[in-house]
């Protein structure tokens, strides 16, 4: 069997479309602002794809770039004057965060206003989306679901594995897969008979950073494969947490890397952008006027 190809660049393309249809609809420009600290190459990288498709929709966005040594106090400040602004209806942080401030990255994501908070990191939106009341959810599991059902892929009932149990990948990829109706499982480092376990799955999403790791031995026929890993083997290449070659004889569908999931990643975040501000301005939040009139 050859998978059928789920090509990142059709379904981002698609989700892009939908975002700026609603966009346009608002009345208003939604906002994005990236903080990056320090020079993490990778994440200039995706930073700067994050600007190029808010332009490329019309969005305003802005770049708040802070050097490696940052104070803590600093970042926070920044974040302070993105939530007060009213410009700007979405802001992420860029992560990681350098070495000095990697223990201070639960209490950043936390200081970034829940209504603002387009990647869905912090507690509030990690528990609405826990309780079916998320809006704003992680964007990379968020736009494989997207692309699952514009793909016409059934979730409902399916067993779906997740290997990978990360705040951004993993536990917000089972929530939003029991929320279709899969029987979800997780996976990771610890599980017991790990192979056994991915042989069963209908919906197969690998979000564990090492290349090549899921093998063609471990795919049931015609499963459909999602390849959430960006993984660098050689100077210029790039590969996933999936042997493609192999598996796609045996999948039903798979997403390629590079190609795949790290466009929806984007995508979503334009859509996040969008329905924050859509929050925003019915006032479907919970940013509070503070005595001095601004948003907190
Ligand atoms: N670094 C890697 N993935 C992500 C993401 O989805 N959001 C943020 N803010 N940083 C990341």
């Amino acid at each position: 069997m050859t998978a059928r190809i789920l090509s990142g660049r059709e379904y981002a393309a698609k989700i892009k479309e939908a975002a700026k249809r609603e966009a346009d609809l608002l009345g208003l420009r939604p906002g994005l602002a990236v903080v990056m600290v320090g020079d993490n190459p990778a994440s200039a990288v995706y930073v700067r794809n994050k600007n190029k498709s808010c332009e490329e929709l019309g969005f305003h966005s802005v770049m708040e770039t802070l050097s490696a040594n940052t104070s803590k106090e600093r970042l926070l400040a920044v974040i302070d004057r993105l939530n007060a602004d009213a410009s700007i209806h979405g802001i992420l942080v860029q992560l990681p965060l350098p070495a000095e401030l990697s223990d201070a990255e639960q209490e950043v994501l936390n200081r970034i206003s829940p209504d603002k908070d387009v990647d869905g990191f912090h507690p509030v939106n990690v528990g609405r989306l826990s309780t079916g009341q998320g809006s704003l959810a992680p964007c990379t599991p968020a736009g494989c679901i997207k692309m699952l059902e514009y793909a016409d892929i059934p979730m409902d009932g399916k067993h779906a594995v997740i290997i990978g149990r990360s705040n951004i990948v993993g536990k917000p990829m089972a929530q939003l897969l029991l929320a279709k109706n899969a029987t979800v499982t997780i996976c990771h480092s610890h599980t017991k008979d790990l192979a056994k376990i991915v042989r069963e799955a209908d919906i197969l999403v690998a979000a564990i950073g090492k290349p090549r790791f899921v093998t063609a031995d471990m795919v049931k026929p015609g499963a459909t494969v999602i390849d959430v890993g960006i993984n660098r083997v050689e100077p210029k290449k790039l590969v996933g947490d999936v042997d493609f070659e192999a598996v796609s004889e045996v999948a039903g569908a798979i997403t390629p890397v590079p190609g795949g999931v790290g466009l929806l990643t984007v995508a979503m975040l334009m859509q996040n952008v969008v329905t924050a501000a859509k929050m925003q301005l019915q006032g479907n939040c919970n940013i509070e006027k503070t005595d001095k009139g601004k948003m907190a």
